[in-house]
């Protein structure tokens, strides 16, 4: 089985290759028992195959872990597997209208970055909808493009969320390389925009693709610090997510561990605002592959600080689902048969798309 491992650094496939247990920070080196190395292979992906039982084997299962160094205390017995949570009472905010403001209710800044393309309309419009259902929620859409696209801004307006468009572009030097940061410039704007007008509440990194469970939002609106959470469809594995032991979170399950220290997902973790505004200094940098590791580090959270949701990481409530890419459409042929007709307005909702064919065709290339 040939794995697409690789969700978003093109051309650096990851070989899933040995356990490791790697300590959290320095001190004792009991946690290191199974460190065996870390490896990237860029461009080249090492099938894993599954046992009879569908469950990885131990050569196998390389790479895909970490563990902090609070999980080292004391095995006693056999391990229990733990039963899911069945949840009794949710809070149904179903009946919530398109931007309805709740006083008392913490906000939520929903920074988005997104680009011009044939899907992004389609993916605002089904992302608009989940936020529909969310009270107290302030969409910053940030777009990644060299000037703001009409129809993005004209749904923004109409959609009836409270919506803040941001508009910057991807510095040059990255536009040329072939594995580009992508909607970095974009959230660091989003970033800018909470610390120059925000004062409480929580923050959330929400790709326009994803695709969101409601309640995840009403969780991660009490993060006091950093929240973390599984996301789906995250690597071969299916998923990316903390491990958590006893309510703690323990370690990480990701199918490309990388030596980073938080090897979680851009849609895995959520930041009080305040707590961000007491670290001026907190970024992204612009590293393939990196971005959410070396934001969370800039936050310099402490590994008991993390505060697991969606049932000490039991549920999966946002999954990173990936769009085919569409071509631009050909233009809506014209003669006295379509005049007059709706065929003259349907022509300009159509993604004809933008910059020379090439750099359209190299983009559809790219689709992962
Ligand atoms: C994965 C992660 O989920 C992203 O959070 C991460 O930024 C990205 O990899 C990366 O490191 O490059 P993936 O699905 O592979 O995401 O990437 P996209 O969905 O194509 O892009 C991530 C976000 O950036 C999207 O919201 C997209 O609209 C935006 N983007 C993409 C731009 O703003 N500009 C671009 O040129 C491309
Ligand atoms: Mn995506």
């Amino acid at each position: 089985m040939r794995m697409k491992c690789c969700r978003r650094r093109r051309g650096m496939r990851r070989g899933l290759t040995i356990w490791s247990l790697v300590k959290w920070g320095g001190g004792s080196a009991v946690v290191l028992l199974l460190l065996v190395g870390l490896s990237i292979h860029p461009r080249k992906e090492t099938a894993v195959t599954q046992d009879e039982s569908g469950s990885l084997p131990a050569r196998s299962l390389q790479n895909v872990l970490t563990f902090l160094q609070s999980d080292t205390s004391e095995k006693s017995g056999r391990a229990v597997p733990l039963k899911p949570v069945v949840i009794p009472d949710i809070q149904d905010t179903r009946d919530c209208k398109p931007g309805e403001w709740i006083e008392g209710l913490p906000p939520l800044y929903i920074v988005t970055p997104t680009y011009p393309r044939a899907e992004q309309l389609p993916e605002l419009t089904r992302f608009a909808q989940t936020l529909m259902n969310v009270p107290n929620v302030v969409w910053i859409v940030s777009e990644d493009a060299a000037e703001p696209t009409q129809a993005i801004v004209d749904y923004l307006k109409e959609c009836g969320l409270k919506t803040v468009y941001l508009r910057v572009q991807m510095p040059a030097k990255y536009q040329k390389v072939k594995n580009k940061p992508r909607g970095v410039a974009n959230r660091l704007a989003g970033l800018n925009w909470i610390r120059a007008n925000a004062k409480d509440g929580v923050f959330y990194f929400a790709d326009d693709d994803n695709t969101y469970d409601i309640r995840l939002f009403e969780q991660m609106r009490w993060t006091r610090g950093v929240s973390m959470f599984p996301v789906g469809l995250v690597t071969s594995l299916g998923v990316s997510t903390p491990i958590v032991k006893e309510g703690k979170v323990v370690g990480f399950y990701d199918g490309w561990i990388a030596k980073r220290k938080f090897p979680i997902d851009m849609a895995g973790f959520a930041v009080s605002v305040q707590y961000l505004l007491q670290r001026p200094n907190a970024t992204m940098p612009f590293k393939v592959g990196y971005e959410e590791d070396g934001f969370v580090k800039s936050l310099g959270i402490k590994p008991a600080e993390i505060e697991p949701l969606a049932f000490n990481c039991t549920k999966i409530w946002v999954w990173h689902t990936q769009t085919k890419k569409n071509n631009p459409a050909k233009p809506v042929f014209q003669n006295d048969a379509t005049i007059g007709t709706n065929l003259d307005i349907i022509k300009n909702l159509i993604w004809k798309g933008k910059g020379s064919e090439a750099e359209n065709k190299n983009k559809s290339k790219g689709a992962s």
